[in-house]
């Protein structure tokens, strides 16, 4: 539906839904189902991550709650500066709470290693995180996630959340993209 903008599929629909339950198996025998600390909270965040919150949460075997966070980089749009910026803040205190962050991607890391200080100063029971893709060459900080999808090449990939200038973000597969369209 985007011409030839997509090069190649570099994950089917099959394969994240098949991740997306190893996972979401993984992740439930962290959390008992009856925890004294309440439901998971899963903190999805915006916009990329949309797609596999709703999957996952709807794949994990134990009761969670969900909220989202929007969070905005300054500096150049095409490399994280590290410098974050809140655009929606979660509604609710996740003081006592397991928390759950859930991503699309971790690129260079900056997003996450900000928003996991900024969130731990809230005093959460535990708070961990769950990525989708994660480039281990673009990497520019230490980031400690507990589960990762996939490890994927450090190329530009879109669909299922991820965006390129807010396009492609509909494709239920990740595909890498035509650097015609960015070039
Ligand atoms: C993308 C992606 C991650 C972040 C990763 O979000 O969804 O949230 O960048 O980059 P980093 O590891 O280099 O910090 P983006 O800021 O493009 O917003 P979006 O989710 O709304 O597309
Ligand atoms: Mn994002
Ligand atoms: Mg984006």
């Amino acid at each position: 539906m985007y011409g030839d903008d997509i090069a190649s599929v570099l994950i089917t629909q099959e394969e994240i839904a098949g991740k997306t339950k190893e996972l979401a198996e993984l992740i439930a025998k962290r959390y008992p189902a009856d925890a004294p600390e309440g439901d998971l909270l899963l903190v999805g965040v915006l916009k990329g991550a949309i797609f596999f919150m709703t999957d996952l949460a709807k794949a994990l075997p134990i009761p969670t709650q969900m909220e989202f966070m929007a969070v905005s980089s300054y500096g150049s749009s095409t490399s994280s500066s590290g410098v974050v910026r809140i655009m929606k803040d979660l509604d609710k205190d996740i003081a006592g709470r397991n928390v759950l962050i859930v991503e699309d991607i971790i690129d260079s890391g900056l997003t996450l290693s900000w928003l996991k200080r900024n969130l731990s100063t809230r005093n959460p029971a535990s708070l961990e995180v769950v990525t989708l893709l994660r480039k281990p060459d673009a990497l520019r900080t230490h980031v400690d996630v507990a589960h990762v999808g996939f490890d994927i090449p450090n190329e530009f990939v879109v669909g299922y959340g991820l965006d390129y200038a807010e396009r492609y973000r509909d494709l239920p597969y990740i595909g890498t993209l035509d650097p015609k369209v960015y070039s």
